[in-house]
């Protein structure tokens, strides 16, 4: 089997979608739609490995489950060219995981920095599949032997993981795999992460050193990918700026956490580097620019909410692009798990 080049990423079901996770992750999906063949994945299975009180139960799954797909769709993914499915109805991920839970190091999960902010001071109380989380992870990305993983700087850490796995896969196997495929070259490609455009760290429009989160008390601290035109236009109207007018240049803005933040969102609305949003910007005051701000976002994001609002009022649709996707994607993830079977020695029907 050649490597091709495929990109695959996973978006938790968590509910209250917002800019940092647009400009963040959804505007680079889209992106990388004219370059590569793309696999979009709601990863229902790791929602669940914090406590039910935090995912919330089934009908709130459900529910973020489909509002993930809405923004995927909404934010100009094609789900006809591209797959966009959730993750539970492809049992092959957590199939590859359990091999990848035998390839991977218990050395190697416990300096995984995520799992020891998640489980916190209580972690004889973590549950074991927020321990795990890194290798289904793996699973999820290696199981369509993806080789570009488009995520934040948070995830690099896994992402690296996923490497090592791959690559002892490929070492512990290499003679089952040279006869399996007739080739010296890796089962498994030694996926690399894509880092994303200008505005990946979108902050909280409240306090510029905080990153934007669903989880902030004031919801004047984000831009909901739900906000209404009126909703978008008063938030940033009321976000925390400095008296100073604009620099011109970016240097200008090293100590100016919100005005740092304010530029950014514009420069990645407007797909355009910030040097040159200062070159126009340069000296005028925080309410012109603001009005201006209001322009583009509302312009960019009030659509999508539009969008958004009428696909999740159509579940039936939303479940069908989901079944469609998750048939496509289990024909790429069950060749590669027969031949894992091969490799591995899993007598299985061919
Ligand atoms: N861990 C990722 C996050 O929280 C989500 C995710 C799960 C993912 N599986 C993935 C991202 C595979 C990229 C590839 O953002």
């Amino acid at each position: 089997m050649a490597i091709i080049e495929r990109v695959f990423s996973g978006v938790q079901p968590t509910g209250n979608l917002h800019l940092g996770n647009y400009l963040g992750a959804l505007v680079n999906f889209v992106k990388l739609q004219a370059t590569h063949n793309c696999i979009y994945c709601v990863v229902d299975l790791h929602a669940i490995t914090v406590p039910v009180s935090v995912w919330g139960g089934p009908d709130e799954l459900r529910r973020n489950t489909r509002e993930v797909t809405a923004a995927f769709i909404a934010s100009g993914i094609d789900p006809k060219k591209q797959i966009i499915f959730n993750q539970s109805q492809v049992a092959e991920h957590a199939e590859l995981a359990w091999v990848f839970n035998c390839v991977a190091r218990l050395g190697w999960l416990n300096r995984m920095t995520q799992f020891k902010e998640k489980a916190g001071k209580d972690r004889e109380n973590a549950s074991i599949g927020l321990y795990d989380y890194p290798v289904l992870m793996a699973s999820d990305i290696l199981v369509y032997r993806a080789t570009h993983v488009p995520v934040g700087e948070d995830q690099k850490q896994h992402l690296e993981l996923a490497r090592d796995i791959a690559q002892k896969f490929n070492n512990d196997f290499s003679e089952s795999i040279a006869a399996h495929s007739k080739s010296s070259e890796g089962f498994f490609p030694l996926p690399e992460p894509v880092i994303t455009g200008p505005a990946t760290r979108v902050m909280s429009l409240r306090d510029g050193t905080k990153k934007m989160s669903k989880s902030d008390p004031s919801d004047y601290s984000r831009i909901n990918l739900t906000d209404d035109a009126d909703a978008i236009a008063q938030k940033i109207r009321k976000a925390k700026t400095d008296p100073e007018p604009l620099p011109s240049e970016e240097k200008g803005l090293e100590t100016r956490a919100e005005a740092d933040n304010l530029v950014g969102i514009y420069a990645a609305l407007a797909d355009k580097p910030k040097s040159e949003i200062l070159s126009e910007f340069g000296g005028a005051q925080f309410s012109g620019f603001k009005s201006n701000l209001v322009d583009l976002a509302v312009a960019k994001l009030s659509p999508i909410a539009a969008e958004m609002k009428r696909l999740t009022a159509d579940a039936a649709y939303v479940d069908s692009v989901l079944a469609d996707g998750a048939a496509r994607a289990r024909a790429v993830a069950s060749e590669t798990m027969s031949a894992v079977k091969d490799i591995v020695g899993f007598i299985h029907r061919k």
